[in-house]
């Protein structure tokens, strides 16, 4: 498994704990000496306690040199990262290096199954990079190339990846379907869930899935909006909108806009594509516009509440529970507003302040950063600030008994992002409080 990243490490754990035998590369020697020493880089629950199991620990290891990863099994993972600049142009450079690297080294047959989320074509040119390094070698050794999408969610990576939706595998030569399909066995149970097609139609239907959901999310971000400017109730309208089983019941909470490294940087991605291709794609081109239409609305009603705010609290700075991910989190813009207008800010996360405190730090903004009070409880956080600002509906904010809130803060103004709260029951405290799209929940 070449790269350790969230699905990485996570592929690699959960292949290990049925039996297979797994090498996990990286060139991040710090991240492989934490593996070595059977501690998870990245923080997901249940990741660690998995990689520390006795059926886990027989069957993988951890090297940085890329060359052991060669001559290790039969099939070869590459999950490896793939960023985006701002124009959605995907950098593959990681991917095509470790491809060029396989081209001159293998010295038999292998299946080389692409993880990373990568453009259509990808894998057509990766197959053409190791195809050009072994005609240098004046040799001829088969080699299978398989596009293989991912689909887990970060914070609950596990239950998605031991009990997956379906596993995607898109090739052109069928006489290894068998092999694949094998390995994948243990997780899918029926062959239902397996579904084979085309290296090209598997590598587009990962940004069809991630646009798709997107959109799901911006739309009722959108009606949220509609919703708060006419009095009507996005809760009553989410209940009744997932009751038709054309529209689903999932991705259907309206919130402050969606964050993190993939819904962002897929959309991006396929607008992308389609410029390139000379389509006019105005649904997928303004997926992102949509969202960040979404955090604007967001901030502009915090501006408008918080005038006078001297210090105000921010509950949630993650991408969403259950993770330690900043990338493209709300709350970080919203940090950014508050340090520029000279306000003191007290934030608290169960799991991102360690990497928000590195995120301010690194765009060289030390002084910034003391303005900053990173709060070791989410009630310390409160204490007398004039606004509680909530940007990640982490499960410990939703106990916190509405009372404390009152009691903590100097002025009883809650900004909630995420509609975690009873309307009902901030008002019998009297505090203001203000959901998003006008949430009614009782
Ligand atoms: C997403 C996809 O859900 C995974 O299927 C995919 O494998 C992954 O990207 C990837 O490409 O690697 P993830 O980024 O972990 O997973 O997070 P999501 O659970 O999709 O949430 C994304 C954002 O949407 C979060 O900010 C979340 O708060 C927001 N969201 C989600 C909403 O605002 N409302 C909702 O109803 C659901």
């Amino acid at each position: 498994m070449f790269g350790v990243g969230y699905v990485g490490l996570t592929a690699g754990i959960c292949f290990a704990s049925q039996g297979n035998h797994v090498l996990c590369v990286d060139i991040d020697v710090d991240k492989i000496s934490l593996l070595k020493k059977k501690q998870c880089p990245i923080y997901e629950p249940g990741l660690e306690e998995l990689l520390n199991t006795a059926e886990v620990s027989q069957n993988i290891s951890f090297t940085s040199k890329l060359d052991e990863a060669l001559v290790h099994g039969k099939i070869l993972f590459i999950a490896v990262g793939t960023p985006v600049d701002a124009s959605g142009k995907s950098d593959l450079s990681a991917l095509f290096e470790i491809s060029q690297f396989i081209g001159k080294s293998i010295t038999e047959t292998k299946i080389i199954v692409i993880k990373s989320t990568v453009p259509v074509g990808t894998c057509q040119k990766i197959r053409s990079i190791i195809q050009r390094e072994l005609s240098l070698r004046k040799i001829d050794i088969e080699f299978h190339l398989v596009s293989n999408p991912e689909f887990l969610r970060e914070g609950c990576a596990l239950e998605d990846f031991l009990n997956p939706d379906r596993v995607v595998v898109g090739l052109e030569e069928k006489n290894i379907v068998p092999d694949l399909r094998q390995l994948y066995l243990p997780f899918v149970k029926n062959d239902q869930k397996f579904i084979v097609m085309s290296t090209k139609s598997s590598e587009l239907l990962k940004y069809a899935a991630n646009a798709f959901l997107a959109t799901k999310i911006s739309f009722i971000n959108e009606v949220s909006r509609v919703s708060e400017s006419t009095g009507a109730d996005i809760d009553s309208i989410r209940q009744g909108l997932m009751m038709d089983p054309r529209i689903g019941s999932l991705f259907l909470d309206a919130g402050l806009g969606y964050g993190g490294s993939c819904l962002p940087k897929d959309v991006k991605v396929l607008a992308s594509m389609g410029e390139n291709l000379n389509l006019n794609l105005p649904l997928i081109q303004n997926i992102g516009l949509s969202n960040q239409m979404q955090k604007k609305f967001f901030l502009d009603k915090i501006i408008s509440k918080t005038l006078k705010a001297k210090i105000v609290c921010v509950w949630g700075l993650s991408f969403k529970p259950n993770t330690d991910d900043i990338r493209e989190a709300p709350a970080l813009e919203i940090i950014d507003h508050f340090i520029h207008k000279g306000v003191r800010i007290q934030v608290y996360d169960p799991a991102a302040s360690e990497k928000t405190r590195g995120y301010f730090n690194l765009r060289n903004s030390i002084a910034l950063n003391k303005k900053i009070h990173f709060a070791s409880s989410p009630e310390e956080a409160l204490i007398d600030a004039d606004a509680l600002i909530i940007c990640t509906e982490w499960g410990d904010f939703k106990k916190i008994d509405v009372r404390n809130i009152k009691n903590l803060l100097n002025t009883p103004l809650v900004i909630d992002g995420r509609n975690i709260f009873c309307p009902r029951a901030m008002s019998d405290v009297d505090i203001d409080y203000y959901p998003i799209g006008n949430f009614r929940k009782t």
